[in-house]
């Protein structure tokens, strides 16, 4: 099946799609992206990505190439030229071509760059039944709310994570309170069913899927309390899980060496990740 991508105005083969040299997402990580579920060939919370990518941009001062709507448009057609109906769209956003130099240059236009890639792993045997994560030091920089494309700390966690056969790895900050996954927020359930997940700051991402689930638990009744907690803590919680675009909502039964829980995915987080298969659900097939 042939592959396509969008390059600045332009949809190539994804095999000799380019960009320049001097493109300064290649050089200075000087760009920003956003990832977007496909479900039913429909993007999920579209809009809400689209204002962190506006977040984002301004925080860098990148000027947004194009408006929502031409912006959708785009979005859709790379999803629609590589048959993704369930899947993922990358977007990212960069400052532009330029001579390399640190500093702003006065007049590149920014870059733009759309792949889709198929394949859902929430409905992977291994997400549904669990996974274990690492526990690794916070060793990003301090807006870790913008969506970045400099990454190399979140590709060091999740390799660690990977070579130590774990799925994710929860990075810890200074003061010994997870601060999120590599691409994934991080949450646990107190004994009495209130769920908990880091709020809002500099210090995370926020990820769509937290603010979605975030809704979605509040509406059905459920207890969310935006607090910092522990490793410790999440160990000996009743439950763990984390939240991304890639994965929606997977149960954590593992952190480090010990086992949370009874080891397998609790009811909270069950309940969790059937309203949000359910909010995600092509419109007319919802139950
Ligand atoms: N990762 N925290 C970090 C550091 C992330 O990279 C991500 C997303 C999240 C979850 O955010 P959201 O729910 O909006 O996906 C939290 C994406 C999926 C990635 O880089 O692949």
């Amino acid at each position: 099946m042939s592959r396509w991508a969008y390059v600045n105005g332009r949809y190539v083969p994804h095999a000799t799609a380019r960009t320049h040299v001097e493109d300064r997402g290649m050089q200075f990580s000087d760009g920003v992206y956003e990832v977007i579920a496909v479900v039913g060939g429909e993007l999920v919370d579209a809009t809400l990505h689209y204002e962190r990518l506006d977040r984002s941009l301004s925080a860098l001062e990148i000027t947004a190439p194009m408006r929502r709507a031409p912006l959708e448009a785009v979005l859709r057609e790379v999803a629609r030229r590589n048959r993704v109906t369930e899947g993922i769209v990358y977007l990212q956003v960069n400052r532009g071509v330029a001579p390399r130099n640190h500093a702003f240059p006065r007049d590149a236009r920014p870059s733009m760059v759309v792949t889709a890639r198929r394949g859902q792993p929430a409905s992977s045997p291994a997400l549904v039944e669990g996974v274990r994560v690492i526990t690794i030091p916070d060793i990003r920089w301090r807006r870790r709310d913008i969506k970045s494309v400099s990454l190399l700390a979140n590709v060091l966690a999740k390799q660690a994570a990977a070579q130590d056969g774990a799925f994710e790895a929860w990075q810890v900050d200074e003061d010994g309170m997870v601060t999120e996954g590599s691409q994934s927020n991080a949450w646990m359930v107190e004994t009495d069913g209130a769920v908990v997940t880091r709020p809002p700051s500099h210090d995370i991402l926020t990820g769509i899927t937290r603010t979605r689930l975030i809704d979605l638990a509040r509406r059905d009744g459920i207890t969310v309390i935006e607090r910092a907690f522990t490793p410790r803590e999440a160990a000996r919680a009743r439950e763990a899980f984390l939240t991304s675009t890639s994965s929606f909502v997977v149960p954590v039964v593992q952190i480090d060496d010990a086992v949370v829980a009874n080891g397998r995915p609790g009811a909270v987080t069950e309940r969790l990740r059937a309203l949000y298969l359910d909010f995600v659900a092509p419109r007319g097939k919802r139950n």
